[in-house]
């Protein structure tokens, strides 16, 4: 972890990505390109894309934009995305990856990461883009329909990526430890990053160490908790952690925003954090998690709020969304 140009940064495998990224999950497409432009022009250098989130196209505009303006060239941002879950079959991971990369006007990602350990049956682009949860939306009541895909399989797909020069480091998203510990057994390339849902409430000590163990930086994705999941009725608004009580207290200490709290304290843990916000006027307040720093106590305040609440599941979401079960988490 270091700061340079006053930004904090995070090293991954030998290479310094910025530690504050945007979120791009439920951006509304028509807004996307307008707010990857401003997240540009205050500042980011980090983005945090997927399929799934369907609004890629918008995002490459949005950076298109930015380095024609010459707000920053493409070496100097630094662009995730993900390999969505029908994809996994080798067969289909460079064909997906290269699809994010041309919706996105792109050559290569500097990062590209395994959505989820959850194989899905192939849909291809002309018959759904992307193609989501649900095999069928026409027979909705029909589910998720799963594939006997190993995830070792995929992961060679991923090292191809980074062999034929389509993505720089690789990773993987929403992975136990048991998952990281089997792949380290069998991955040429080793894991650069792991994406997982972390905040206040949820502070995975036990998966932490065990990136850490293996040399894995880690990226905290709903940073700030609840919020991400209240519009999807997945958590309350009374479960926001920025109305905690240590949060309250080192913000009007430190005489900055609950949400400042939250993502320096993810920050000072190690962790990357990506927040999502539509609104310009929170883009320059959720970067500026520098110049300030919580104490001891205060870290320790706030990470003993932990609950384990996980709002993010799919052995949870799916069956409520999607009517099939399955688990991924013990
Ligand atoms: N790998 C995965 O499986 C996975 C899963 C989930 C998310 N992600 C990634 O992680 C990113 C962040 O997670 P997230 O979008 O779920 O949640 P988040 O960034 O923790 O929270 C977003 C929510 O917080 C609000 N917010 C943002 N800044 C705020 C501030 N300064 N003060 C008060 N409220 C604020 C936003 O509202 P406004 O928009 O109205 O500001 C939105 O409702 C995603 O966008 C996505 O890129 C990855």
């Amino acid at each position: 972890m270091g700061t340079s140009e006053n930004r904090v940064s995070i090293n991954i495998a030998g290479k310094a990505m910025p530690g504050v990224g945007l979120g791009l999950w439920k951006i509304d497409r028509e807004q996307t390109a307008d707010a990857v432009y401003a997240a540009i022009k205050a500042g980011y250098r980090h983005l945090d894309s997927a399929a799934d989130y369907g609004n890629e196209k918008e995002v490459g505009e949005g950076i298109a934009r930015a380095t024609a303006d010459g707000l920053c060239t493409r070496e100097e941002l630094w662009v995730t995305s993900k390999l969505w879950n029908t994809y996994h079959s080798p067969e289909h991971v460079e064909a997906a990856c290269r699809r994010s990369l041309d919706d996105l006007g792109l050559t290569y990602f500097d990062l590209y990461l395994i959505h989820f350990p959850i194989a899905l049956a192939y849909v291809d682009f002309e018959t759904r883009y992307p193609p989501e949860w649900v095999f069928d939306p026409a027979q909705p009541e029909a589910g998720m329909k799963r594939a006997p895909v190993p995830l070792s399989a995929t992961w060679a797909a991923m090292e191809d990526l980074v062999s034929n020069n389509l993505a720089r480091q690789i990773g993987v998203c929403n992975y136990s430890t048991a998952l990281l510990h089997d792949l380290m057994s069998y991955a040429k390339i080793k894991p650069a990053m792991l994406q997982v849902e972390s905040h206040p409430y949820l502070t995975q000590e036990a998966l932490l160490r065990t990136a850490a163990d293996y040399g894995i930086a880690v990226t905290a994705f709903s940073p700030l908790g609840a919020l991400s999941y209240v519009s999807l009725d997945m958590a309350s608004e009374a479960e926001s952690v920025l109305t905690a009580k240590p949060v309250v207290a080192a913000a009007a200490r430190l005489n900055v925003s609950p949400a400042q709290v939250v993502l320096r304290w993810g920050i000072q843990r190690g962790t990357a954090v990506i927040p999502k916000t539509s609104r310009p006027e929170r883009l320059q307040e959720n970067l500026s998690l520098e110049g300030f720093s919580l104490d001891d106590e205060e870290m320790a305040a706030i990470s003993a709020l932990n609950q384990n609440r996980r709002f993010n599941d799919p052995g949870v979401f799916c069956e409520a969304a999607f009517g099939t079960f399955h688990s991924i988490y013990d």
